[in-house]
């Protein structure tokens, strides 16, 4: 049996990028008969930069009903948060002890651009990946569904867990990247840049937004910024028209992308083909929210959390004695 894990932070609501990129695959995958699945929310990981104390244990029960909404079946998947499951920070620690080199660490893009402009960069930040590795080989999980941010992540888990079999003897797999046909969702008000959070309001479509804010965000989104080279689309008009692709349907798809081609499309009906496309998900999203309200959220990571550290409890006691702590 394959595993599959994921982890997503619970630092706010779902935006189309993690949906696009990750999430969709995550649902998908259940569909998979030999496919296991472990979906966590990773409270560890959000904590690593300003958060608030007061609100995150509600975002992260929040963030469980997104994923439950958007289609996840805890019948077909395991979904718990990583803080129920403490093996995953001692993992973590005896990775960064024994198989992770500080130079390596130095390299990952994410933590460049995330420390950049930071007054305090915790430590956590900077091993991040660290945990995210911990997190996945934990469960022999060898298949993750991400997006294209985190494929350098993937790496070094296929780096660490190579180093530890060689040293401790085989105990993890190689794990490998599942990548959407949206891997790269790209920000609405700077396409250079992939959607996310951190770069701030206007550059990420919530899944939560209500339909006039999703329809005036996709009317604001930059297309074309200035010449651009003979014969290629810019980066802002590719990502409506990948956007439309994976959420509209393939007519309207076509007959847009015929228009682009022979030089006769008006941006403004592309955005408006885009926006039905994403409020008809979102909004399929925001009713089924209705069907899990904190109560059965909570009841669902409860029974999650139980699986999940069953077979995280066994496989560290299989880490503790290939590396030689004391059975005390
Ligand atoms: N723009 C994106 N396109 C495709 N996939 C994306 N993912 C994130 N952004 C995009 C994928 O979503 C999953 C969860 O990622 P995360 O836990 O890093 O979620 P986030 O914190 O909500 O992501 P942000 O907004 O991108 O965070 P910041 O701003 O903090 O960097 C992952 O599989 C990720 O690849």
């Amino acid at each position: 049996m394959t595993r599959v894990f994921s982890g997503i932070q619970p630092t706010g609501s779902l935006h189309l990028g993690n949906y696009l990129g990750a999430i969709r695959n995550w649902v998908a995958l259940q569909d998979e008969s030999d496919y296991e699945r472990l979906y966590c929310v990773v409270d560890y990981h959000a904590i690593t930069v300003e958060y608030d104390p007061a609100q995150f244990a509600a975002r992260t029960v929040e963030m469980a009903r997104d994923l439950l909404a958007c289609g996840l079946d805890p019948d077909r998947s395991i979904l718990f948060a990583q803080s129920q499951v403490p093996e995953h920070t001692e993992l973590a620690w005896v990775f960064q002890a024994t198989a992770t080199s500080y130079g390596e660490l130095q390299r990952m893009t994410q933590f460049k651009s995330k420390a950049a402009g930071r007054e305090f960069v915790t430590a956590g930040l900077f091993t991040y990946p660290v945990l995210q590795a911990a997190d996945i080989l934990l469960y022999d999980a060898s298949r993750v569904p991400v997006g294209e941010d985190q494929v350098q992540h993937l790496e070094l888990s296929r780096e660490i867990a190579r180093r530890f079999n060689q040293r401790f003897g085989d105990t993890f797999p190689e794990v490998k990247p599942l990548l959407t046909r949206a891997p790269k969702i790209l920000s609405l008000r700077d396409p250079e840049q992939k959607m996310s959070k951190s770069a701030g309001e206007g550059h990420y479509l919530s899944l939560d937004a209500p339909e006039k804010e999703i329809r005036t965000m996709i009317q604001r989104a930059v297309t074309d910024v200035g010449p651009r080279p003979e014969g290629k689309m810019s980066p802002g008009v590719g990502n409506l028209f990948l956007i439309l692709e994976n959420l509209g349907d393939a007519d309207t798809h076509r007959a847009l992308m015929a228009e682009y081609e022979a030089g006769a499309l008006k941006y403004v009906r592309l955005k408006e083909a885009v926006a039905d496309a994403v409020w008809r998900a979102a909004s399929r999203i925001q009713d089924r929210k209705a069907e899990f309200p904190p109560e059965v959220v909570r009841d669902i990571l409860r029974a999650g959390g139980r699986k999940a550290r069953e077979m995280a409890r066994a496989k560290m006691a299989d880490v503790r004695k290939r590396i030689g702590l004391a059975e005390i």
